[in-house]
């Protein structure tokens, strides 16, 4: 498998969305989200996701050069709609404005409808923290296909349902919880079918609800199960809860859309602590907080307790570094992308 230096696989993978139809912008900001899902371990929501991304542009259901709508809007909520844009470009720019009015009245909210992917989710409330917030966001897949069944239940209703919570610290990673609330993400069963590796038991259930470790099961009509195994009735309680406020509240219903169209509808919130608490004094307790939790004395078999968000920290210090290994099958969809438009040259390592 090749492996490529995460400034080289940006600018691999902005070339390719560019010959595609992105603009130059759009494309960065695609590339530069996949890349950093890359570096921070969670390969699912990667570069793998580029050929999707531009199979979606042909198929007319990710529109790019889509203008950026504020439908609604006070000095602390927003409703915007991202007209079917890239949703990392309509995501970065909700989420930044919701900054920008947290700045200016200590609170901020926002619900976004009509974006396709918006890949790691904790990419962005990690930009609040950064300013000082504590930010929380979810996201839905909206109207399109389902790949969860409610707790119990043997068909698919809900979608990965991700929550994603930041909080400043003075830490060398972010404190972050960034979590699908189904048994793991989707992503992470297309990357075992790519990688031709098994999954384990509890993952998904086939389509006729057997337990199975094939990822291929998943795509012959089987389904992810909630978060939690036995007591999956929670991360299903969560989903719910997620397919509410990234769904309903922005205005996209639930249920499933006959077109297939991904949508990622999501709910951003915004905190500053200074409205709470001296920012540096919050910082310097939630650092004091993630090392007492560190010191925890582990259990067998365990090399040492973390924080959340402390895995991503690491793989990324070692990805920067050594670079990110890219399977087989998505480097042979970028050459034939690339082959296609003639710019084979251009995607070499
Ligand atoms: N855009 C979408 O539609 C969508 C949907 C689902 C998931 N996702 C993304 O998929 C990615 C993967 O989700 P996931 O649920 O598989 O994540 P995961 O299970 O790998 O990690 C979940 C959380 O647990 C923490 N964690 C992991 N190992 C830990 C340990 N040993 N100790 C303490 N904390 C630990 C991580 O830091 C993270 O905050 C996320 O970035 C998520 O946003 C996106």
């Amino acid at each position: 498998m090749p492996i490529v230096k995460a400034d080289r696989l940006t600018d691999i993978a902005t070339q390719l969305l560019v010959v595609s139809g992105a603009s130059k912008a759009e494309a960065a900001c695609v590339a530069k989200g996949c890349v950093l899902a890359n570096l921070t371990g969670h390969d699912s929501h990667g570069v793998i996701a580029i050929p999707t991304y531009i199979d979606r542009v042909h198929k007319g259901h990710i529109v790019p050069g889509a203008p950026f709508t504020v439908v609604q809007e006070t000095a602390t909520t927003t409703v915007v709609d991202g007209n079917w844009g890239f949703g990392f470009a309509v995501a970065e720019r909700a989420m930044k404005l919701t900054i920008e009015k947290a700045n200016k009245s200590n609170v901020a909210a926002t619900t976004i409808l009509r974006q396709s992917h918006v890949g790691r989710v904790g990419a962005y409330p990690i930009m609040a923290a950064k300013e000082g917030m504590i930010a929380i966001m979810t996201a839905d897949s909206g109207r399109s296909p389902k790949a969860v069944a409610p707790f119990g239940g043997a068909e698919a209703r809900v979608g990965t349902n991700p929550l994603a919570i930041a909080i400043p610290s003075n830490l060398a990673g972010a404190f972050c919880l960034d979590m699908a609330t189904s048994s793991v993400a989707a992503g992470k069963i297309n990357l075992a079918i790519a990688k031709g590796i098994k999954i384990p038991t509890g993952w998904i259930v086939d389509k006729n609800g057997n337990p199975t470790t094939d990822p291929n099961d998943f795509k012959n009509g089987g389904v992810l199960l909630p978060l939690g195994g036995d007591e999956g009735h929670k991360g299903y309680g969560l989903s719910a809860m997620i397919e509410i406020l990234s769904a309903i509240l922005p205005g996209l219903g639930f249920g499933v859309d006959p077109t297939g169209r991904h949508n990622d509808g999501c709910f951003v919130a915004c905190f500053k602590v200074e409205a709470f608490r001296p920012l540096e004094t919050f910082k310097k307790e939630v650092t004091e907080f993630a090392h007492y939790l560190k010191a925890t004395k582990p259990q067998k078999g365990v090399k040492e307790v973390l924080y959340p968000g402390e895995v991503e920290w690491m793989k990324e210090q070692d990805r920067s570094k050594n670079g990110i290994e890219v399977d087989e099958k998505t480097w042979k969809q970028f050459h034939d992308i690339a082959k296609k438009h003639g710019i084979e040259d251009k995607i070499k390592v």
